[in-house]
């Protein structure tokens, strides 16, 4: 369903700084964590396999890479009215989730330094990875004449408390579902060059790959941990946490479906492959995965598609508040259940894909 709710201009803080997006329960969120707890983490178990990602990331392959060239000296107000808007939108939120990962990364490699200077190392090279790829985009955004405060940000978004276990398979799964969102967009407008209508797409092929990398470093530590993978409480939380990582993406990407379609995607079916590959990657550290496949599981996502339209429906009405909250009871009800339902669904052990590609 196409979202047809009629959507105000982006609003100025100050000359040319964006006031930055509402916080809801979709948009991208700001974490802190246990760093005493996070510090005293034992990686002996998997402590080569760490030291070797930690070298690719001195590597630095991208040391260069984010550099903006001729392609970008252009005006590009020709993309304009609804497109520029969701244009805007789009490089907000992919701004504020890579700053997002910035600051916590920043913010354990300075906690951890001295009591675990292994794990301090690896988030601190991260950090510079997601503060050059929060840059980047923000630079692009001023190609719209606007940009984001990133100190106010900072300082005015609430902060998601996670005990250091949920941040790993948090992050593990927003660094590996952001990998197949940028290379399934490089590749789709490699393929399709006349879609590529602004510059910063010909960048995520190599972009991808960091996030790769810190997907790996996820997997490196939780594999350290083995009791974060290997009982019941594991096998649920995985669960939980697949789940609710794609609901967010296939809600906000279906109610940004314009978007996609400008550059020659359509966002039902380049989420599905996102989930797919996500979840076919997971299944290498999880104890399980989802069963994506199954005939309901989209139809219980959709019902939830249909009732964030008529969430907005209702947000968009003249009414007064306790109308609007009567009527949107009954749809948080069901998107509770869809939730519940597709939660309880049987997932698939990660034993039974051993032998096929992954
Ligand atoms: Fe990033
Ligand atoms: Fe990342």
């Amino acid at each position: 369903m196409v979202d047809t709710l009629k959507k105000p201009e982006p609003q100025e803080l100050r000359d040319g700084i964006k006031v930055p997006a509402k916080e809801t329960v979709l948009t991208p969120r700001f974490y802190t964590t246990d760093f005493d707890e996070m510090a005293k983490m034992d990686l002996s178990v998997n402590e080569d396999e760490i030291r070797a990602i930690i070298a690719e990331f001195k590597a630095d392959y991208n040391q260069k890479h984010f550099v903006r060239d001729e392609r970008f000296d252009k005006s590009w107000d020709h993309i304009d009215g609804e497109t520029r808007r969701l244009f805007i939108e789009f490089l907000e939120r992919s701004c504020t989730a890579e700053f997002s990962g910035f600051l916590l990364y920043k913010e354990l490699g300075r906690r951890l330094k001295t009591i675990n200077p292994l794990l301090a190392e690896g988030f601190n090279l991260m950090s510079r990875d997601e503060a050059r790829h929060a840059g980047f985009l923000n630079k692009a955004m001023t190609d719209f004449k606007l940009s984001l405060d990133l100190g106010f940000l900072t300082k005015s978004r609430s902060y998601t408390f996670f005990k250091p276990k949920f941040i790993f398979y948090a992050t593990y799964l927003s660094e590996k579902i952001g990998y197949w969102r940028y290379i399934t967009i490089y590749r789709h407008l490699a393929a399709n060059p006349d879609d590529c209508v602004y510059p910063i797409f010909e960048f995520f092929e190599n972009w991808c790959q960091d996030e790769n990398r810190h997907g790996d470093f996820f997997d490196a530590l939780m594999r350290s941990q083995p009791q974060l993978l290997n009982d019941w409480k594991a096998r649920l939380w995985a669960r939980f946490f697949l789940l609710s990582v794609f609901v967010t993406m296939y809600l906000n990407d279906l109610q940004r479906s314009g978007f996609y379609a400008t550059i020659g995607l359509d966002a039902r079916e380049y989420d599905k492959h996102v989930i797919k590959k996500t979840n076919d990657s997971a299944g290498r550290v999880f104890p399980l995965v989802l069963n994506v496949e199954h005939p309901s599981f989209y139809g219980h996502l959709e019902e939830c598609v249909d009732n964030c339209v008529k969430l907005r429906a209702i947000d968009a009405a003249e009414q007064p508040e306790f109308i609007k909250t009567i009527r949107k009871l009954p749809i948080f009800l069901s998107n509770g259940f869809n939730f519940l339902r597709l939660y309880l669904m049987k997932p698939i052990p990660t034993e039974q894909l051993e032998g096929t590609v992954r």
